[in-house]
């Protein structure tokens, strides 16, 4: 059952003050509050020194309300004395500048002093409060990498970095091998030479800047994995979290998500909407127009399902934007109607639980342009009524939202794919993200659901899977992907597609590299094309001719292997930059060319009735929304007008802003 909760920070706001919020939000129909992310100086004033009076009380007052408490550690904000004791526990930056006291995040993951500090404000904390039965989960630390600070370029980075290479690599022969470091002179002969790759004169050496991101994950990971036994150990069985974001910040969610017992994100759309767009939407590409104050629902469904993706499970929203926000770019206000939207979305998207930031709008401070629930002088925002409105109903919410049928697409998302393509794009606007985001996009304009997975997820339940560039060939996704055509799934596998070794060299492998079995075609050229170059290509099949542009490749299929698009000029004339390879009783395109919007479209509307994908296909504009499970269907308009679709023989209009549910039309 949907659950609503709130963000509360009761050391804002006087004790006398906390009774009334907590009766209002009991009121307001919210169930859950998180409390705790930043208070380590209210906790532990002075090293050593504890102070729970305060947390206690905000508990019991809270929980006598009924209100169920998710209890977070503090460690985003190491207080004034500790940093004051040890300055080494502030993170250096990629220029070499130490960042100083007086905002949030500045601490680094490797420095053990902080490490050290970490276990003991959260053991104290989990001695306290670990078996309480108030506290029905714990949030580990707050946005991890937020503000850039997953990668750190500290000494103790730099040590902790070459034990990871140690382990890695086992010897200097096979790192200087692996990284190439016989170009430029880079050849290492001590250990002790190694250091992360910040402050050089010009481009660091490509396997060794891969090998620190994912260092670098792994650091933040191994962070929380401290605080995660921790909690095992004192509160056994209390469900652990931590909140993402939309934009990991260089962690690898997948690997994060197996360490914590479901996922959770915040979700700001309009936030989003203003500073991610540019991140996700090619400067060629038409972008949507939604109503300024509901935000780009491809861009907040995206994230949604990536969280759902990262475990594949319902994952909760542990910030939810509430009104209007201070770190966009206008931070428009927003109307009535679209926190409903939002939580019904996130609902659909798979969220069991969505919690608003925050409960008021604080009156000191960073984020005093922030609203809540409450505006600055306690009377209810606009957020406020949604909520009211939305909690007696979420029974209903839960029943239509639920996802009742596995989605019939998946598309393959990999962050070490994502590093690797964006530290070395080769053209200007290349982007991973934006290339992955295109399909999802596709998908939800022809109103199929579509999930976002890692290659080792279990591919057998969908009917098509796309990868929209498999960058990096490893044997591992080779493997996963074959077996999955071998079974009888259909595959289309992008661009760039096994160009890169795990060490990330070029391989020496005729490409796709180690997809080439699996594709049965070989890219014989690869043309990076600047704007106003394209080439054009016909197609046996009816609306599937067009002109290649950004990105094409030439393909030459094997014997036996269709041709589905052929280049009828340029550089690549008689070449193909679409086949069909029947391999096992599956099929495996490769699709050798970037992915332009409508043409996609048009190319994944064959995809899906090759696949034999039963659910029907809508042709939606943009902006709007589809989810079905099995008690019919809910549209949802992001944008400010109405729009009119058809949906089997009867044309439906949506009004605009809106959320409109409809039977089941089979
Ligand atoms: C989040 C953060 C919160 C708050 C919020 C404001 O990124 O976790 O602590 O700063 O943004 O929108
Ligand atoms: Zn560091």
């Amino acid at each position: 059952m949907m659950k609503l909760g709130v963000c509360y920070y009761p050391e804002h706001w006087p004790m006398d003050r906390w009774a009334i919020d907590a009766k209002m939000m009991r009121s307001m129909g919210l169930e859950i509050v998180r409390i705790g992310e930043f208070a380590w100086a209210k906790m532990e004033p002075q090293e050593g020194q504890y102070d729970w009076h305060w947390l206690d009380e905000a508990i019991h007052i809270l929980s006598q309300e009924g209100l169920k408490i998710f209890l977070c550690t503090p460690t985003a904000t190491p207080p004034a004395w500790l940093v004051q004791a040890h300055e080494e526990i502030l993170p250096v930056d990629d220029r070499g500048m130490r960042r100083r006291f007086g905002s949030r995040r500045h601490y680094c993951v490797n420095v053990p002093v902080y490490r050290e500090a970490t276990r003991q404000i959260v053991t104290a904390m989990l001695k306290r409060y670990g078996a309480r039965s108030e506290v029905i989960g714990w949030q580990i630390d707050n946005e991890l990498g937020c503000h850039n600070t997953v990668r750190c370029y500290c000494d103790d980075c730099a040590a902790s970095f070459r034990t990871w290479l140690q382990k890695r690599y086992g010897s200097l022969e096979a790192l200087n091998e692996a990284w190439g470091t016989v170009f430029w002179s880079q050849v290492y002969t001590d250990w002790k030479q190694i250091r992360p790759p910040s402050q050089m004169v010009t481009e660091p050496n490509a396997s060794q800047v891969l090998d620190y991101w994912r260092f670098s994950s792994d650091s933040m990971i191994r962070y929380l994995e401290l605080q995660t036994e921790l909690i095992r150990s004192y509160a056994p069985g209390i469900p652990i979290t931590t909140n993402l974001m939309g934009d990991s910040g260089g962690i690898d969610y997948y690997k994060l998500s197996q360490k914590i017992d479901f996922v959770s994100w915040d979700s700001y759309p309009t936030g989003y909407y203003e500073t991610s767009t540019d991140l996700l939407y090619s400067s060629w590409e038409t972008r949507p127009n939604p109503a300024f104050d509901l935000g780009d629902p491809y861009i907040t469904g995206f994230f949604h399902a990536i969280m759902h993706g990262s475990k594949q499970k319902p994952f909760w929203v542990m910030e939810q934007q509430a009104g209007n926000i201070n770190w966009g770019v206008y931070n428009p206000g927003i109307r009535p109607g679209s926190v409903r939207l939002w939580t019904w979305h996130a609902a659909a998207e798979g969220a069991e639980a969505v919690v608003f930031f925050r409960w008021r709008a604080c009156l000191y401070a960073q984020e005093q342009f922030h609203s809540g629930l409450l505006h600055h002088d306690a009377t209810p925002d606009v957020g406020a009524g949604d909520v009211e409105g939305m909690a007696g109903d979420l029974a209903r919410m839960t029943a239509r939202t639920q996802k009742t049928d596995p989605s019939p697409v998946a598309l393959l998302y990999d962050y070490e794919d994502m590093w690797a393509m964006d530290l070395q794009p080769h053209r200007r606007g290349f982007s991973y993200s934006r290339l992955v985001f295109l399909w999802y996009r596709v998908f939800q304009r022809l109103g199929l659901g579509v999930d976002i997975l890692p290659f080792h997820a279990d591919l057998s339940p969908y009917r098509l899977v796309i990868a929209p560039t498999v960058y990096i060939g490893s044997s591992e996704k080779r493997d996963a992907l074959e077996k999955y055509v071998g079974n009888g799934g259909h595959l289309l596998v992008g661009i760039r597609s096994g160009f890169k070794r795990v060490d990330n060299r070029v391989t020496d492998v005729l490409l796709p590299g180690l997809l080439r079995g699996l594709t049965g075609s070989t890219v014989t050229d690869w043309y990076a094309l600047p704007p106003n170059v394209g080439y054009p290509f016909h197609s046996p099949l009816p609306g599937l001719e067009g002109l290649a542009e950004v990105w094409a490749e030439g393909l030459l299929p094997d014997p036996g292997v269709e041709a589905l698009q052929v280049y009828s000029d340029g550089p690549f004339a008689g070449k193909a930059s679409l086949t069909a390879h029947r391999y096992g009783v599956g099929v495996a395109y490769y699709y050798g060319q970037y992915p332009q919007l409508e043409p996609t479209m048009r190319l994944s509307v064959e995809l899906i009735q090759r696949a034999g994908i039963k659910q029907p296909i809508l042709d939606l504009p943009d902006g709007v929304i589809v989810k079905w499970n099995d008690q019919g269907l809910l549209f949802f308009n992001f944008n400010e007008t109405a729009m009119e679709i058809s949906v089997g023989a009867t044309t439906l209009c949506l009004p605009g802003r809106a959320l409109v549910e409809h039977p089941n039309f089979s």
